[in-house]
Parts: structure tokens; C-alpha cells; sequence
């Protein structure tokens, strides 16, 4: 889909060549909005009780008096914010849908900003996409081709940044969404390295990728402790992207890359387990802020790690008890092999090391304890620094994608203790999601950690189950502030 940028003089929103405009109401009054022609249909709309200024209501008005566009949608927003004129455009799309319109000109009663142009693109992206890998005769996209925002002269400078930040972070989310889709039998660890490996050659990205022999050779005793039960060759990946000189202290991001989690022995119960294919929703996100960012092309040093395998029963898998030494050194019982991420993301925090990082962020799908606490709405945050906690919260509202903190006291270690190895892989049921954080905290001594449990967040349940690609949005926008 093209994206593009037109100066339109006030006054002559209605006059825009398209074959649909799109008019964004962020106030309660048709005076404010931007053509005095399409201020009048509203006021008729209103007196008819076909419209109201309540977020979440659009008219549709064909061949509308004085509009230039066929097709003609007023959308409320109920405010000005970024957020709200995302929403909104998002219903309106959602009315030309079914309808043959492939030009679109998007217009706004108030100032459009570079948060607003990046909304208008992941709005249009987000409605145009459609699973189809394993599903060829799922509806084609609509006939929606390409997005004009009309701004005002001033505001173009600012809006053109944000359509660049939009469309980078789009094909992010995309990819995202594209690989935690596919299921299991697809989208294997080796489906996950050759796309990282793809992504090298197009963006010039170093690529590597280690086999079964070669975490064993490291002594990655936890990720492999995992991968075990499975036949499906496990893979560990990393990709450089350097747009900084070689001694800038690189960000890691780290994805938890369970392409599939029966829980193991601990195997989980049947209903919804199919939805255990999106345990790779951390490392999709990695791999798209990857992909974002080779687009971007930031001035920063960036390090993408992804531990994938498949964690299932079976005569070489490991069972509750068994106590593994990890990369780090210290050993594990495995009282639950259902807690695999820690374990697959353990081993991938001490490799992480080498690299002297200036921070290192990881993301999971990790505890169910965290849908409860949080929903579906935050991604859970676990750091210790402060500072990292703000940058997260300026990135989560630039993105338009929630992160909610949670505690990390020293008193939550507690239940990792055990008799038999230096830690448990799971502590009381209570608090699940913080006892998780705690366990992967004990292999982040050595560089500023933050971690996202993305449980609530990954994906989507019931009829419109299916993968989100958050927080592609989320890290890109972190990752970015740490430019130079
Ligand atoms: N991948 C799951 C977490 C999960 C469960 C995410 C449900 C989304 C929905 C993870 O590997 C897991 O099984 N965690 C266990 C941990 C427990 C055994 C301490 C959980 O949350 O039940
Ligand atoms: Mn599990
Ligand atoms: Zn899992």
C-alpha cells in the first residue's frame, strides 16, 4: 500500500481528488470541521439523527453536494489525540471495507502531527491485513491501495516523518503478525532463522544461527534442556544491525521463540492449546522491530537474539525434578516443564553478555499469571531501573501501544528456592507473572534489563483470533529514542 502526503489549503478539503475522502470530527461541532461544504451535510446528518459527534459513530454519504470524492466518511473521535484519530480512522476504513474505493484522502479537523500520520498507517495497515498463508481462499484485501493525508502547509514536515515511522513500523507489526499466524508445522525454528536470514541479505544484517551442536558446545544446558523433547532441530539466532561505530554499546532484544508449547510432561490441557503456536509472539515482535529498524536505520547498534524450539512430551523430554546447568553456571530444577520460556530465555540473557550491551529488553509470551493481572489491553513491564521504566512509558504513548509496570521486589525470590539446585523454574501459583520476572532477573547482573510479558498482548482469542504484532510498535519506538 502507497502512503502519501498532499497540502491542502483550509477551506478546500472537499475538493480532494480520491475516491473516498475520510473527514476525522475531533470536536462536537460541525463548525470545526475543515470545508464549510461537508460542515453543512453534518449539520443535515444531525438534525436527522443520522449522525452524532460520539466516538466510534461515521457517516457514509455517496455523491455527497459539493464533495469532489465519490464517497464520503465523517468519522468522531471524540478528541484530538493521536489515539482517538487512529480509532476513528479505524472505523471508518472499516466502512469502505466492502466498497471498491482504492483511493483514500484522510483529512482531520485538528492538527495533524507526526503521531497522527504514523496512526493513519498502522490503522490503514492494520485493517488491509489478512491471513492467507494456509487459508488461500480467505477474502482477498480490500481494493484499498493507496492513503493521501491532506494537511495544512506547516504540518507537512512533521506528518511526512511520521508516514516514514508508520510504514517501517507496519511492515514490522505485518511480519509479526504474518509468522505467530502460521502455525506450528510452518512456522518452525528453522521457518523463524531463515526469515531472520532473509532480512540479513535484503537490509545487510549479520546473521547467525546456531544448531543443536552448537549451544551444546556453549553449554546452553537450560535451552537445551527444552529443545530435548522435540525432534524439530532447535535454533538459536542472532542478527546484528550497525548504524553506529563498532564501540557503541549495542541494545539486545531478546524473543521468547517457542514455536509450539504442549507445557511438555506438564502438558497442558487440550482446549485452546492450539493457541500454544503463538509462544513465539516474543520473537515475532523481535524479528519485526528488526525489520523496522534495518528500515529506519537508526544511528544505534542493535542486537536481535532468538532462542526457537519446540517444547513437547516424549521419551527424551524432560521431566519435573531434573536439574540442568545453565550457560550461566547455575543449575535448575525443573519442577514444571511447562515453564520453559525462563528456561529457553535464561540461557539467551547470559549469551547476551558478550555482546556489552548498554540494555537489554526481553519479550514473552510468558505467564498466564500476567493475562490475569493485566488483561489484554498492557503488556506487562518488569525492570529494576527507573529510567528504563520512564523510556518505556514515552515509547508505550508515542506507539499507542500500553505497557503497565509491575513490582520486582527482592521478597518475590523467595519462591525459587529449592533443596535440590540453586533455583526452581517455578515458584507459588500467586504472583506467577513477578516469580517469572525474578527467575530471569538472576541472569541480568551484568547490564540494564527490562523485561515484557506479552501473554495478554500477543495475540487475540475467539472469532477474531490471531495474532496483534504488539509491541512491534512498542520496542521500535524505544529502540529509536536510543539514538544518538
Ligand atoms: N506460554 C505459556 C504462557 C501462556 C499461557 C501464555 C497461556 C498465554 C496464555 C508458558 O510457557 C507457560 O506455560 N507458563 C506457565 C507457567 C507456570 C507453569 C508456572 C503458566 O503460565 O501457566
Ligand atoms: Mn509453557
Ligand atoms: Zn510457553
Amino acid at each position: 500500500m502507497d502512503f502519501r502526503l498532499h497540502k491542502s489549503a483550509p477551506g478546500a478539503v472537499a475538493e480532494a481528488a480520491a475516491d473516498a475522502l475520510i473527514v476525522i470530527a475531533g470536536g462536537d461541532t460541525p463548525q470545526a470541521l475543515p470545508d464549510a461544504r461537508i460542515a453543512a451535510l453534518v449539520r443535515d446528518a444531525l438534525a436527522s439523527g443520522d449522525f452524532a459527534f460520539k466516538p466510534g459513530r461515521t457517516l457514509y454519504l455517496q455523491r455527497a453536494a459539493g464533495v469532489a470524492a465519490p464517497r464520503l466518511v465523517v468519522a468522531a473521535a471524540g478528541g484530538e489525540t493521536a489515539k482517538a484519530f487512529k480509532k476513528a480512522l479505524g472505523a471508518a476504513l472499516g466502512v469502505l471495507k466492502e466498497l471498491g474505493a482504492r483511493h483514500v484522502a484522510v483529512a482531520a479537523s485538528f492538527k495533524l502531527e507526526t503521531a497522527h500520520a504514523e496512526a493513519a498507517v498502522l490503522a490503514a495497515s492494520e485493517a488491509r491485513y489478512v491471513y492467507r498463508h494456509t487459508k488461500p481462499s480467505a477474502p482477498k484485501d480490500g481494493a484499498l491501495a493507496r492513503l493521501t493525508l491532506l494537511v495544512a502547509d506547516a504540518d507537512a514536515k512533521a506528518a511526512r516523518k511520521g508516514l516514514a515511522q508508520g510504514e517501517a513500523v507496519a511492515a514490522g507489526v505485518t511480519l509479526a503478525r504474518e509468522l505467530a499466524n502460521r502455525p506450528g508445522n510452518h512456522c518452525t525454528p528453522s521457518y523463524l532463522a531463515q526469515t531472520v536470514r532473509g532480512l540479513g541479505k535484503e537490509h545487510d544484517l549479520e546473521v547467525k544461527v546456531l544448531d543443536r551442536k552448537d549451544v551444546e558446545k556453549l553449554g546452553m544446558g537450560a535451552f537445551l534442556a527444552v529443545a530435548q523433547g522435540s525432534s524439530e532441530a532447535p535454533k538459536f539466532i542472532v542478527a546484528h544491525y550497525r548504524g553506529a561505530a563498532k564501540g557503541v554499546a549495542p541494545v539486545v532484544l531478546v524473543g521468547k521463540g517457542i514455536t509450539f508449547d504442549s507445557g511438555g510432561i506438564s502438558i497442558k490441557p487440550s482446549a485452546e492449546m492450539d493457541e500454544m503456536k503463538f509462544d513465539m509472539g516474543g520473537a515475532a515482535s523481535v524479528i519485526g522491530t528488526l525489520r523496522a529498524i534495518a528500515e529506519l536505520k537508526p544511528k544505534l547498534n542493535l542486537v536481535c537474539i532468538v532462542p526457537a524450539c519446540e517444547n513437547l512430551p516424549s521419551g527424551t523430554a524432560i521431566k519435573p525434578g531434573d536439574v540442568v546447568t545453565s550457560l550461566s553456571g547455575q543449575t535448575i530444577e525443573i519442577l514444571n516443564t511447562d515453564a520453559e520460556g525462563r528456561l529457553i530465555l535464561c540461557d539467551a540473557l547470559t549469551y547476551a553478555e558478550r555482546f556489552e550491551p548498554a540494555m537489554v529488553v526481553d519479550v514473552a509470551t510468558l505467564t498466564g499469571a500476567c493475562v490475569v493481572a493485566l488483561g489484554h489491553h498492557h503488556s506487562g513491564l518488569f525492570t529494576a531501573d527507573d529510567a528504563l521504566a520512564a523510556q518505556f512509558g514515552q515509547a508505550a504513548a508515542d506507539a499507542l501501544d500500553p505497557c503497565w509496570r509491575m513490582p520486582l521486589d527482592e521478597e518475590y525470590d523467595e519462591g525459587l528456592k529449592t533443596n535440590f539446585a540453586d533455583m526452581a523454574n517455578v515458584g507459588p501459583r500467586a504472583g506467577g507473572a513477578i516469580t517469572a520476572a525474578m527467575f530471569l532477573r538472576r541472569f541480568t547482573g551484568k547490564y540494564r534489563w527490562a523485561h515484557l510479558d506479552i501473554a495478554g498482548t500477543a495475540w487475540k482469542s475467539g472469532t477474531a483470533k490471531g495474532a496483534t504484532g504488539r509491541p512491534v510498535g512498542l520496542l521500535t519506538h524505544f529502540v529509536l529514542a536510543q539514538a544518538a
